[in-house]
């Protein structure tokens, strides 16, 4: 990306091919000392350097150029015996020349003990370069393998003039030829030293690392260099299209550099979104901004078929940053030097199968922004057209402009994405464009690159049919070289490319449409699993025809052109695309692959068999097949604390699992549950009671159960938590006889609750550690029953230094995932405070506020509850304000039964700040609180009203009673609160039984282990 600095202006950023002039000098065949072109005789040894009597037919050509020298020969001399040297030498010869030969080049002579090759005489091949540097490769080894002699290479790429080619024996001259030998003269022994040029061809496929620039004998500019070290044994042949110099685009381009220049100014996310019809070249412009060189650049790729986890492309995105791809503590902590995170970052992206959204999201975020503070990163994201939800919230979370990092997001998408997202990119730090056609002048020059040999004609007709769209240019220039000129281009591109599919010989086609079954990438061996056979051969050709190309992931291709697999996909007759789905989901079933993979296949390949009337029993049972599987992944999504993506797999699934069947009601009730915040009251309540119905019917118990304990809350009207519990326990006495592990968590975890309300905090926890047991042991998510322990260990009887050893145990077995710390951290923040350590208290508190806004929920009602209760004991009341009236207004909107207990808050306040018309008011409906917390915090705050209006009788009327409900309940901090306010208001009446209240309610602090509240009672009592 564009800094200033090395980007004085834009156009000089599109790479221009290196233009080398071309000497005319003769190179000596004997000494290769240069001579003036008219030379006939070497200057330097004399020998004959004029060309042969008859007229050389002298062409220009680019070719690739090796050098290939053995190290030291005088002292090769001095060591061996002349006739052993002989024999030596004469092996050496052989080894080099043999993958010459091999790789189709041409050994043009032996300068003293140097071996000259040349790739592209007598024939230029598409791939010279990267013949050469094979060959280059083989060579180094193979001379290596002789142990007695070391060999330095160097490759160089140039234009030439080559002579002389009717006496089998050409000359090359050309500035590339030295530059070739002054490279091998260069490279270290053993080693191979490859020349910008030559690089810039291989690049795609070879491994090695740039060299100190080398400083050539009478040249001006030092030499850049590649130290060659390896070259992938399968890269296709050349370049993909997508190296091609860059044509046009100069604005879009200036556009996103812009960006990013004021991203790193600003230090603030930018969002940048590119939207454009398929071919008209979002990925090529998006490429061209991956070679940055002032930034970190890292990419995902959404797909149009279904993967494991929603958030996969983010995962692959941080992938990138990772030097191995292998997400280990080290590597991660590498990136993010000082921050504590990085364990809990490197748990959620190295098990990001198994992590939810939520989590994953968060850790990607957190890695990509600690980098993004040490400087610019940019992260791609192509084609979100296809993007999950989830993947799109994260993306916005990510370019979130109220965070301070120097990110720029990218993202490229068809068209239809605006209607899609209508909102997107809407904020005061995002930029969308659309990438229109090329014109007329850049499509012929796009061409002239691509198909340098397109008779002019032609050339016409192709820019009049592509209509400013480079990948029609590009096919359809390929489909004139490839088939007769004459015929009449095809009008359309998804035509066009099916022409050149159709027209590739059956074996590979048939790879084609069982790769393009697989997915717009594709694992090779499922392609020989359902072809039978060994596809090497049919990959290499399709990747010559550059219609399939290696993908960073081993073992894998890739259609080069989305539109490419579409079309495919397209020509595949739907009987046989029905097989062949059928055949995909069993070879990923045997793969282990996802349930949500497995079920796509199988309902893709029901619907086309549905669409040709095959109503058959095969086609009922894939569609059941189908459902079950998406049901399953369903289940599983919700499992993991997704949401969304359960409910929209367990609709799908609903759609088509047959009525009245088993995994049917299960759908139901998983759909309801998945959904409790998704969906609207009443469509809940259908789905469980029909859910509970149906299971009913087919005798399934637990399920049932589990759907009649959920409908519990899930129904209208006042809540009675009595007969609310009462039927949990029916139900859970039988659930426990029956063994489902998840409904058992379920309906303990309810159970935990109206236990913790009906006033018994002591069962309410026996119960929420069940529930964790049964959570343990079903695998699912234990989200729940984390999140419900902190209040059930504060209210219980419990005391505060055990209560927080069961959190701090909680927190090593669960803390990694930062949705399950937050909820942890809420309990050890309240507790911490109980214990008197307030310092910690607060900083705890910090730490779940700042981890609830990373995890980018809105849902701040849990976090702002904890902090109401730590402001009131603390008697933080100036602060508490700002904190409980937003908070009461959410519980009260929701008409959650605990709305009373934020009610009384208020009341509290306003009497302790004096204020007593804002605290008659707030007192308004508080005397129809009804439950055991409810009652009695809207009893004492009644109580403190009462008594500042200067009314002891109602003050001590309404102390009584919360003393005796808060009796009824086994909470220890609420009984005491409750005799202490009783004690209060009985000094305040001058009884003497004020004492018995206040000692009673140190000794209860005391049980708990609140020193505070100790002290406060004493104070009462002097
Ligand atoms: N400005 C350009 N200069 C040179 N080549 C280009 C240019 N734009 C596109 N191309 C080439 O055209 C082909 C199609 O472009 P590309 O793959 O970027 O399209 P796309 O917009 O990403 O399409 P899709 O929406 O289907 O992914 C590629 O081979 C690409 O290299
Ligand atoms: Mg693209």
């Amino acid at each position: 990306m564009g800094g200033k600095t090395t980007h004085p202006t834009l156009l000089e950023d599109f790479p221009q091919p290196p233009r080398r002039r071309l000497t005319r000098v003769i190179t000596c065949p004997r000494c290769a000392v240069e001579n003036p072109e008219q030379s006939r005789f070497c200057n330097a040894c004399g020998a004959s350097v004029a060309p042969e009597s008859e007229p050389a037919r002298e062409v220009r050509k680019t070719v690739t150029v090796l050098f290939c020298d053995v190290v030291g020969s005088t002292q090769l001399g001095e060591r061996f015996d002349p006739e052993i040297l002989r024999d030596l030498m004469a092996r050496f010869y052989a080894a080099i020349r043999e993958p010459v030969e091999r790789h189709g080049g041409t050994v043009e002579k032996v300068i003293g003990d140097a071996l000259v090759a040349v790739f592209g005489i007598p024939a230029v091949h598409e791939d010279d370069a990267l013949r050469a540097v094979r060959a280059a490769l083989e060579m180094r080894d193979a001379v290596a393998a002789m142990g007695e002699i070391q060999a330095r290479i160097g490759v160089n790429t140039g234009d030439v003039l080559a002579t002389g080619a009717t006496q089998g024996e050409s000359l090359v001259v050309g500035d590339a030829v030295n530059i070739a030998a002054r490279l091998e003269q260069a490279a270290a022994p053993g080693t191979v030293l490859v020349g910008e040029a030559t690089w810039a061809l291989v690049a795609h496929a070879a491994h090695g690392r740039r060299v100190e620039p080398l400083a050539a004998k009478g040249k001006s500019e030092p030499l850049v260099a590649w130290l060659l070290e390896s070259v992938d044994p399968l890269a296709p042949g050349h370049r993909r299209r997508l190296d091609l110099p860059m044509v046009g685009r100069a604005t879009e381009l200036g556009l996103v550099r812009l960006t990013a220049d004021r991203t790193a100014q600003l230090r603030r996310p930018h969002l940048v979104t590119m939207l454009g019809q398929p071919g008209i070249g979002k990925s090529r412009l998006v490429s061209e901004l991956q070679h940055a060189e002032q930034a970190t650049t890292l990419a995902g790729h959404c797909r149009a078929t279904a993967s494991a986890s929603p958030l996969e492309p983010l995962v692959e995105a941080a992938r990138a940053a990772i030097p191995d791809g292998c997400f280990t503590e080290p590597a991660v902590a590498a990136l993010m030097p000082g921050d504590p995170e990085a364990a809990s970052v490197t748990a959620c992206l190295a098990d990001a199968d198994n992590a939810g959204t939520v989590d994953l999201s968060w850790a990607a975020s957190r890695l990509v922004g600690a980098m993004a503070n040490a400087g610019l990163v940019v992260i791609l994201f192509e084609d979100v057209h296809w993007a999950d939800d989830a993947l799109l919230d994260a993306i916005e979370q990510l370019a979130d402009r109220r965070r301070r990092r120097s990110l720029l997001v990218i993202c490229t998408a068809r068209p239809e994405f605006v209607d899609r997202r209508t909102g997107w990119g809407a904020g005061a730090n995002t930029l969308s464009f659309a990438l229109e056609r090329l014109d007329d002048a850049e499509t012929r020059h796009l061409l002239l690159r691509a198909s340098p040999g397109l008779p002019a004609a032609h050339a016409d007709r192709v820019v009049a049919a592509a209509e400013g769209n480079p990948l029609f240019a590009e096919h359809l220039a390929a489909l004139i070289a490839e088939h007769d000129p004459s015929v009449g281009l095809p009008r359309s591109i998804q035509v066009l490319l099916s022409a050149r599919l159709e027209a590739l010989p059956e074996p590979e086609r048939e790879v084609v449409s069982v790769a393009a079954v697989a997915g717009r990438e594709f694992p090779v061996a499922a392609v020989e699993a359902l072809t039978g056979r060994d596809v090497k051969a049919e990959l290499g050709r399709l990747a010559q025809h550059e219609l399939v190309v290696r993908t960073g992931r081993g073992g894998r291709r890739e259609f080069s052109h989305t539109l490419l697999q579409e079309a495919a996909y397209g020509l595949i007759p739907k009987q046989r695309r029905a097989e062949l789905h059928t055949q995909m989901a069993s070879w990923l079933d045997e793969q282990h692959g996802s349930d949500a993979a497995v079920g796509d296949h199988l309902d893709r390949a029901y619907r086309l068999r549905a669409e040709l009337g095959l109503a058959d029993e095969a086609t009922a049972v894939i569609r059941e097949q189908a459902g079950t599987r998406l049901a399953t992944a369903g289940r599983r999504a919700d499992a993991m604390g997704e949401p969304v993506r359960a409910s929209l797999l367990l609709e799908r699934a609903l759609d088509l699992l047959p009525d009245r069947s088993p995994v049917q009601a299960a759908a139901m009730v998983e759909l309801a549950a998945a959904g409790w915040n998704l969906l609207p009251r009443s469509e809940r309540s259908r789905l469980l009671d029909d859910g509970a119905d149906r299971a009913a019917q087919l005798g399934l118990r637990a399920l049932e159960l589990r759907a009649r304990v959920l409908l519990l809350g899930a129904s209208d009207g006042p809540y009675d938590d009595r007969r609310a519990l009462d039927e949990t326990n029916a139900a859970l006495r039988e659930l426990e006889t029956l063994g489902d592990q998840r409904a058992l968590a379920a309906a303990l975890c309810t159970r935990a609750e109206y236990e913790r309300s009906l006033g018994h905090a002591a069962d309410g926890l026996a119960s929420t550690r069940r529930a964790l047991d049964a959570l343990r042991s079903s695998g699912d998510d234990a989200v729940w029953a984390l999140a419900i322990m902190g209040d059930m260990l504060t209210a219980s009887p419990v005391p505060v230094p055990e209560a927080e050893d069961v959190l701090t145990e909680l927190m090593d077995e669960f803390g990694l995932r930062p949705t399950f710390r937050f909820e942890l951290l809420r309990g050890q923040a309240a507790l911490a405070q109980l214990g008197g350590d307030d310092d910690r208290a607060w900083r705890l508190l910090d730490t779940a506020r700042g981890l609830d806004r990373d995890l980018g929920r809105r849902t701040g009602l849990y976090l702002s509850g904890t902090e109401t209760s730590m402001l009131l004991r603390a008697r933080r009341y100036e602060q508490l304000r700002g904190t409980l009236l937003p908070y009461l207004a959410g519980v009260e909107r929701l008409g959650r039964p605990d709305a009373p207990v934020a009610r009384a808050a208020l009341v509290e306040l306003e009497v302790r700040l004096g204020n007593l018309d804002a605290a008659r008011a707030a007192a308004a409906g508080l005397e129809g609180a009804d439950g055991y917390e409810p009652l009695t915090r809207s009893r004492m705050a009644l109580a403190e009203l009462h008594l500042f209006e200067g009314d002891p009788e109602r003050a001590l009327a309404c102390a009584r009673d919360a003393a005796s409900v808060a009796a009824g309940g086994d909470w220890l901090l609420l009984n005491a609160d409750a005799r202490l306010t009783l004690g209060r208001v009985l000094t305040g009446a001058g009884d003497p039984a004020a004492g018995e209240q206040a000692r009673s309610a140190a000794e209860l602090y005391a049980a708990k282990g609140y020193a505070a509240g100790v002290a406060e009672a004493e104070s009462l009592l002097r």
